[in-house]
């Protein structure tokens, strides 16, 4: 694997790759990040992987200087796994050499609700760095896991809607044995924490379930999700069934037809945001 740092030698790697498949992280690798350069193995080559660690998508408030940034072990498990062919990990001044003044906007109804609503501004970090990342990489595919199921859309959707020739293709969310989704924040739960933390989960799991069984009082549904959490000592900012098409909030009558539906959540375990979602 070639460890690149900046776009120029990135691009001096690809030149002429017409089948590359990229999977863009913020590092501190898991076995979910390890699962998306496996599927893009199968849908490419070269794979490219890029860790960076995009300040865009945080607000003000949130985790950006203590995210974890643990570049030689990720380089080690990438090696290890040995599907990735470069590894793109520019710094903050390769990828933001001036101000980043031009940025992508998604549509309010899409970027502004749900994770949107509370982190203000967060998709427009992400289908930025999104965008350029894919003008450095100039992929045929690239995969995004559903665990961010948002993200996974407004990425799709730019995609269409540019006209970029980039393919997006969807991993399924990868859970603990205990069902906690992987993520990188995860490291941050201290013991008690971790064994509280897949509650969320089971959470998602009964509303599907209750759905599933017919009941389709979908706000009472989340009504008990978010009582469950909360009187386990969660801060919840939201649990919401959505239609699988758009996230907008299904008509009753939709419902009872049969449409797609995803749950979703996001609430505070301590001091550490946790997001999941289960589609119904
Ligand atoms: P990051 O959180 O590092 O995630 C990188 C990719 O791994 C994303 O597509 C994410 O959905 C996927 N992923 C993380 N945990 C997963 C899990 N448990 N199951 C399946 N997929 C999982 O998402 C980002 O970085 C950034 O927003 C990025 C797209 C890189 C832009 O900065």
């Amino acid at each position: 694997m070639k460890v690149v740092r900046t776009i120029q030698e990135l691009r001096d790697q690809l030149r002429g790759q017409l089948r590359i498949a990229f999977v863009p992280t913020m590092g501190n690798l898991h076995d979910a990040h390890l699962a998306l350069m496996a599927m893009a193995h199968k849908h490419g080559d070269p794979v490219v992987a890029s860790i960076f660690v995009n300040r865009l998508q945080f607000g003000p408030n949130e985790d950006f200087d203590r995210y974890p940034r643990t570049l030689e072990e990720d380089i080690a498990k990438l090696q290890a796994q040995n599907k990735v062919y470069v590894l793109f990990a520019p710094d903050e001044r390769e990828m933001y050499p001036e101000p980043q003044e031009f940025r992508v906007a998604p549509p309010s109804e899409l970027g502004d609700i749900l994770e949107g609503e509370f982190r203000p501004g967060f998709f427009v970090g992400v289908t930025t760095v999104v965008l350029k990342l894919f003008a450095c990489v100039q992929p045929r595919v690239a995969v995004f896991g559903k665990k961010d199921y948002q993200q996974l859309m407004i990425v799709r959707n730019m995609c269409r809607q540019f006209a970029l020739p980039t393919e997006i293709l969807p991993h399924e969310t990868v859970r603990d044995v205990d069902g906690l989704a992987l993520s990188s924040r995860n490291r941050y739960l201290n013991a008690e924490e971790r064994r509280e933390a897949p509650r969320l989960f089971r959470v998602l799991t009964a509303v599907r379930e209750r759905v599933r069984a017919g009941n389709h009082n979908l706000s009472g549904l989340e009504a008990d999700a978010i009582a469950e959490l909360t009187g386990a000592g969660w801060k919840v900012d939201y649990v919401s069934v959505r239609r699988q098409r758009d996230l907008k909030v299904p008509t009753a009558a939709e419902v009872e037809a049969g449409e797609p539906l995803v749950v979703l959540a996001a609430a505070k375990l301590g001091t550490t945001r946790l997001i999941d979602n289960l589609e119904i």
